[in-house]
Parts: C-alpha cells; sequence; structure tokens
C-alpha cells in the first residue's frame, strides 16, 4: 500500500525508496518526522552523539529502527543498542547508555534505576492512563517514569510536550520541502 505513495511526496518517510536513502545515508530522502525531531532536539541542546553509547527501545519502521540509523550515521557516530521485546536485562542495557530513546507504548516503564546519572533520555512514548481526575478521563504519559527519572537526567524530554510537537514541526518541514520540490 505504502508503494502506491509518490515517494516525492512521502512526506512520512515510509515508502520504501526513502527508507533505503536513509540506509544508504542518502539526504534527498525523506526522514520519518518522529526520529527526525529527536535528532533535531538532540542538536538543539548540544547533546555530543558521537563516540556516545545510545540506546533505542523499540524497533518500529516509523520511530525505532530509523532514530538506530540516525544515530549511527556518519557525522552523528553514535554506537547503537536496539532493544525490543525480546531483549534481555533491558534494564541493565538503558544502564549503558548516555542517551536513552524509549519508544515501546508502555506507560512509564523506564525506571530510575535503569538510567545512569547524566543520561539524556528522548522519551517517545505517548500512553493514555486513566485519571478519574481529569475531564477526560485519562491523561498522556510516556515510556519513562518522568519524576522519578529527570532527576538523573542531564537533559530529558517530557509527555505531552517534547517529542511530540518536533514530529510535527518535521512534518511540516517535509511537506514544504515536497511542495517546492514538486511544484
Ligand atoms: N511523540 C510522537 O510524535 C510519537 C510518534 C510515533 C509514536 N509515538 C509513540 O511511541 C510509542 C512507540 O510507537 P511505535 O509506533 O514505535 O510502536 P510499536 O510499533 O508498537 O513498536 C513498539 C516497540 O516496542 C517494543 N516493545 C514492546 N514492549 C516492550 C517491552 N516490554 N520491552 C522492550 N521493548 C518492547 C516492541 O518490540 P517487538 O518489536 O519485539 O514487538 C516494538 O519494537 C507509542 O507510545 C506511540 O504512541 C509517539
Amino acid at each position: 500500500m505504502v508503494r502506491a505513495i509518490d515517494p516525492a511526496k512521502d512526506v512520512d518517510g515510509f515508502h520504501p525508496e526513502n527508507v533505503a536513502k536513509l540506509a544508504l545515508e542518502d539526504e534527498t530522502g525523506f526522514v520519518p518526522c518522529t526520529p527526525a525531531g529527536c535528532m533535531r532536539l538532540l542538536k538543539e541542546a548540544g547533546v555530543e552523539t558521537k563516540g556516545a553509547n545510545a540506546v533505542v527501545i523499540g524497533r518500529s519502521m516509523i520511530v525505532g529502527k530509523p532514530m538506530a540509523l540516525l544515530l549511527m550515521a556518519k557525522g552523528s557516530d553514535a554506537t547503537v543498542t536496539v532493544a525490543h521485546s525480546r531483549s534481555k536485562d533491558l534494564p541493565g542495557i538503558c544502564r549503558q547508555a548516555d542517551i536513552v530513546v524509549a519508544a515501546v507504548g508502555r506507560p512509564e516503564m523506564v525506571k530510575a534505576d535503569w538510567v545512569k546519572d547524566g543520561a539524556v533520555v528522548i522519551d517517545v512514548g505517548i500512553n493514555r492512563v486513566e485519571d478519574a481526575s481529569k475531564k477526560s478521563g485519562y491523561r498522556l504519559t510516556g515510556d519513562v517514569a518522568y519524576a522519578e527519572v529527570a532527576p538523573k537526567c542531564a537533559a530529558i524530554t517530557p509527555v505531552p510536550g517534547g517529542v511530540g510537537p518536533m514530529t510535527i514541526a518535521m512534518l511540516m518541514k517535509n511537506t514544504l520541502i515536497s511542495a517546492r520540490r514538486t511544484a
């Protein structure tokens, strides 16, 4: 189905041609918006990725895999570990990380003792959890237990208000590029 989309208008970056370009480090392709937004956050926050140990939790085509490719690409130069539901000792893997990217879909899974002091944590997760105190009956939370993890971190993204707006910004950027190219 995704192949039906014109790669030049594939602003989500999901078409196989754009996936290949990302893997090939061909910058003419469209990069998926959420990982692109995470990379921009790291850049704007002045986080050194070169030689950093990065752990990406999640291997989806939308977030985890492209995030890993971007972090390991030339110029970013991180050493990347990709964890998933079959990974053993996830807390131990995370404790090695200078940069943790959580893209799992499990509310507050990443705990304080999973994260080393001074790590940078990017929380991609958006989870609805029941909350009777809210008019809607739910609140949004990330994959990271923010309140306990944040004091240990050099930097951390909140949910909501962290990665989500960056995804939208990157989508607008890709849309503008596509419009200019196809005009
Ligand atoms: N902020 C944003 O703009 C934005 C954008 C996209 C997605 N999201 C959010 O990000 C989260 C992930 O999205 P997604 O589309 O990547 O989800 P997905 O396709 O469901 O992938 C989740 C990944 O997490 C892994 N996983 C699940 N349970 C795990 C566990 N207990 N331990 C370790 N790994 C586990 C899965 O492993 P397996 O591969 O082994 O199943 C899979 O690779 C969701 O909360 C989603 O709402 C946010």
